[in-house]
């Protein structure tokens, strides 16, 4: 009735900084797979995130219910739905962020690899339109597996003339995540504090969490403990998969996750100081060309990927017994860019 129409919103504002705040730059991130699981509450996130003035969700399927529900919140970025391929360049045009979670994912039973078949061709050509529509952006590849879809991203990038190393950025935020929480657990010290970096990949045993690191420090926790920790931390994706019974991976844990890592890379970009997180990016770090470790952010993406620090002799085996399979799983992905 009246009250209603009393309450009811103004008609649809102009797409240009209607809740522009003067002091942060306008800032475009575009969500790629923004319907699916990890995608629709990574748009939540992102649409509450003051960095953002611009949200691009693009799928293929979906979105513009996704947009129209999102674009109610009462915040900065100003929100729009792209579906299908037709959008695709219109979504990517102008974006600074481009955080790709399209893709299928795993069902009890299948690694990180058996993903590959589909999701490699979907990252290929997801990112010939980004070298196409949005060169300079920073890519933040969620798609599995990690460990070669970034390698293909690298090479599309490549192809195109548009690679920049310092820009592309494998998103494995949600393996710090897990062993925060799980440090925190058994070390006994508030979650808030705590710190670990997690260096490798992003499967299995090439997720290597360094506990000796982990801060604030715990003198109680002994050899057997770091080793159920690193277990339960390369596990972590399995644990939530299996729980999901057939439903799909983990979505809410990864857009909040995918959500600080994108966070930290506008923060870079913004020239905010001393912005590291840890991502699986181009490395000299290892002989192997993609690894993940601490990496500074700054205004043109990696400022500094940083080195591994002093390793317990467990961490040491463990890096040592991964190497064989990332380097596999980089490779497949190198070799799959160049032969489609
Ligand atoms: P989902 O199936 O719920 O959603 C995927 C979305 O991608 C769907 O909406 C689908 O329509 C869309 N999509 C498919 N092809 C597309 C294309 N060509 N262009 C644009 N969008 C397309 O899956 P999910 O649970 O959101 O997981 C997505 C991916 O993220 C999976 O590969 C999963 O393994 C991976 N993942 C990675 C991490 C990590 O830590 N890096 C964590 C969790 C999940
Ligand atoms: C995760 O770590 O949760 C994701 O990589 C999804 C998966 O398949 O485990």
């Amino acid at each position: 009735g009246a009250a209603l129409r009393r309450n009811a919103a103004p008609s649809r504002p102009s797409h240009r900084s209607h809740y522009s705040t003067a002091s942060e730059p306008e800032r475009k991130v575009a969500i790629l797979g923004a319907a699916g699981g990890i995608g629709q509450p990574l748009a939540l996130l992102m649409k509450l995130n003051p960095l953002v003035s611009s949200l691009s969700l693009y799928d293929i399927a979906n979105t513009p219910g996704v947009a129209a529900d999102v674009s109610h919140i009462n915040s900065r970025a100003q929100v729009e739905g792209y579906a299908g391929e037709e959008q695709l360049g219109k979504a990517l045009e102008g974006s600074d962020v481009v955080i790709i979670p399209a893709g299928v994912p795993r069902k009890p039973g299948m690694t990180r690899d058996d993903l590959f078949n589909i999701n490699a061709g979907i990252v290929k050509s997801l990112c010939t339109a980004i070298a196409k529509y949005c060169p300079s952006a920073l890519v933040n590849m969620i798609s599995n597996p990690v460990n070669s879809t970034l390698p293909i991203a690298a090479e599309v990038f490549k192809k195109a003339g548009t690679y920049d190393e310092k820009k592309l950025f494998g998103v494995t935020t949600l393996d710090v995540v897990r062993a925060k929480t799980f440090y925190a657990g058994k070390a006994e010290v508030p979650v808030a504090e705590v710190n670990v970096p997690v260096v490798g990949g992003h499967a299995g045993i090439t997720i290597l969490p360094l506990f000796s690191q982990a801060t604030p420090k715990s003198n109680n926790l002994a050899d057997e403990e770091i080793k159920a920790l690193t277990k339960r931390t390369q596990d972590g994706g399995t644990e939530v998969v299996e729980a999901k019974a057939g439903k799909g991976s983990a979505t809410l844990s990864m857009a909040y996750a995918g959500a600080i890592f994108a966070d930290a890379c506008l923060k870079g970009l913004n020239g905010v100081p001393d912005i590291v997180e840890c991502s699986f990016v181009q490395s000299s770090v290892t002989e192997l060309p993609f690894f993940a470790s601490k990496v500074r952010l700054g205004k043109n993406g990696v400022e500094e990927v940083l080195g591994l620090g002093p390793l317990s002799d467990y961490e040491q085996q463990g890096l040592e017994s991964l190497k064989p399979e990332l380097k596999a799983s980089i490779e497949k992905g190198i070799k799959f860019a160049n032969q489609n």
